[in-house]
């Protein structure tokens, strides 16, 4: 079976999983935005498909959330908070010590797929200032310094090749 056959069957069996009433798309995109990391086309093609529902608007519900995404994420999304508190608190530095160590911008990932780099609005933990998260874990009142570490610690993290 192929990659595409077996999201094929994933992305049916989430749809039968929600129900595939089109007042169920949100919650079927996040299902696979869970599955995934990311919103695959074929995927969206195949909701807007089963679902009955005009390609344009699953793009729109695609695109309106920023929780979603419609490229591939790393193993590791570090999101680094570029809200105003943080920003004050360094948060530039932080950022292009990121993007210095692993050789992309934010918004890009690196080519071996491991990590990805986003510059992200308020996080809700001002008091914690700078703070970024390494997927759901937070890293609070980071320097740049911490950079390094903070990318050993995802390199032990990843599983023996
Ligand atoms: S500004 Fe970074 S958590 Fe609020």
């Amino acid at each position: 079976m192929t990659a595409v056959d077996t999201m094929h069957t994933r992305v049916n069996e989430i749809i039968d999983t929600c129900g595939e009433n089109r007042a169920n798309s949100l919650l079927v995109l996040q299902e696979i935005q869970h599955e995934y990391n990311y919103l695959p086309r074929t995927a969206l093609e195949q909701v807007a498909d089963r679902m009955e529902i005009p390609l344009s608007e699953v793009y729109h519900l695609a695109t309106f959330y920023r929780h979603f995404s419609l490229s591939p994420k790393g193993d590791f999304c570090l999101r680094v908070c570029m809200g105003t508190a943080c920003h004050v608190h360094g948060a530039p530095r932080i950022l292009e010590a990121f993007e210095r160590e692993l050789g992309i911008k934010a918004g890009e990932s690196t080519a071996d797929g491991t990590y990805s780099l986003e510059a992200t609005g308020c996080l809700g933990a001002c008091a914690q200032a700078p703070i970024m998260m390494v997927n759901e874990e937070a890293h609070p009142q980071i320097t740049a310094a911490d950079v390094p570490d903070v990318l050993e610690q995802c390199q032990c993290a990843l599983p023996e090749q």
